[in-house]
């Protein structure tokens, strides 16, 4: 009963993630889920260096910012937590304070906009002094087992909360089960999907989302936990083992230049959802190199999103999402 391959609820409680279970060949507006950052000041608006047009927003500004972009057609949104007032420590209390940005924002959205699908990120990252997406041991290595029952504690309080989604994004071995598991436990297994970051690479192209976030690593950095560049096989692993986890929905990040593994991941796990992340380094590159007149920004972003779709996506995490509700036509 409680077995953790047995709970499918979860991935289709809600319309729009009943919709994500069909393979569309064409882009639609559904598909696009935003990512917003979120402060712990409630009324910032902070334009972000390095990722044109987005912000830090604060609890009090988001409905207003989100309200006509929902008219247009926006279903969904991910949210990270920025923690600006409070301090870090090494465990990344602020992930799951109860006042804190995440939290607080998705009980908002709720509220305020009850047809939005709420989907929030699950890292550590953010919220630790050290930047790392895990729990540490004394000589800076991760240290998984704690790593692993903090980011379940975590996702369970933003489930409870009222998430529709929760996406571990921190790559530590067997979180999804133990999120899942967590899920279980708690009852709430048949009402949240659970949206694994599955063949996550350590990438140059993080850089202005770790700005955003103040997220990068104080020292060293991710390469013992984001998979290889070249990890064709780990990637291709690590996407079975999250299947046979219980994840919902599978994702590949970053997109354009894994466009392969998305491929892969659309053999692998053929009846799951597929997600992938166009992450702030791809968004700034396009808007540098459209100011620059290499392309049209839109054509590119449409031509861009086409190859993520033709790959195998049916959900893609973008930036553009704003801009692609004027562009799409539905
Ligand atoms: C943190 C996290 C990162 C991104 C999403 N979640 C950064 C990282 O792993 O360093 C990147 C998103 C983006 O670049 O847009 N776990
Ligand atoms: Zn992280």
């Amino acid at each position: 009963m409680s077995d953790i391959s047995s709970q499918l609820h979860g991935g289709y409680a809600h319309p729009l993630s009943r919709s994500w279970q069909g393979q569309s060949r064409r882009i639609t507006k559904s598909m696009f889920m935003y990512p917003l950052f979120i402060s712990d000041d409630p009324d910032a608006e902070a334009p972000l260096k390095g990722m044109p047009n987005q912000r830090r927003w604060g609890v009090n500004k988001l409905p207003g910012f989100l309200e006509p972009l929902i008219k247009k057609g926006l279903s969904s949104v991910i949210l990270f937590g920025v923690p600006e007032r409070k301090p870090k420590d090494e465990i990344g209390t602020l992930a799951d304070d109860p006042e804190g940005p995440v939290i607080s924002a998705v009980k908002t959205l709720r509220e305020k906009f009850p047809d939005l699908y709420v989907a929030c990120d699950v890292c550590l990252c953010e919220y630790t002094s050290h930047g790392h997406c895990g729990i540490l041991h004394a000589d800076g290595l991760i240290n998984n087992g704690p790593s692993v029952k903090r980011l379940a504690d975590v996702a369970l309080a933003y489930a409870k909360a009222g998430a529709h989604c929760v996406a571990p994004s921190d790559m530590m071995d067997g979180r999804v089960g133990a999120i899942k598991r967590a899920l279980i436990d708690s009852g709430l297994v048949g009402k949240t999907s659970l949206m694994s970051y599955s063949a996550k690479f350590a990438s140059s192209l993080y850089g202005p989302f770790r700005d955003a976030v103040a997220s990068a690593p104080a020292f060293g950095d991710r390469r013992c936990y984001q998979l290889p560049q070249n990890a064709r096989g780990l990637a291709r692993r690590a996407i079975v083992r999250d299947v046979g986890e219980g994840a919902d929905i599978i994702m590949v990040k970053p997109g354009s230049i894994y466009l392969d593994i998305l491929a892969e991941a659309r053999q692998l796990a053929p009846d799951h959802p597929l997600a992938v992340y166009h992450v702030s380094g791809e968004y700034a590159a396009l808007h540098a190199a459209a100011a620059a007149g290499v392309y049209d920004l839109k054509a590119q972003v449409v031509e861009l999103s086409e190859a993520f779709v033709r790959a195998g996506a049916t959900i893609i995490l973008s930036y553009f999402s704003p801009e692609l509700m004027d562009w799409l036509d539905e």
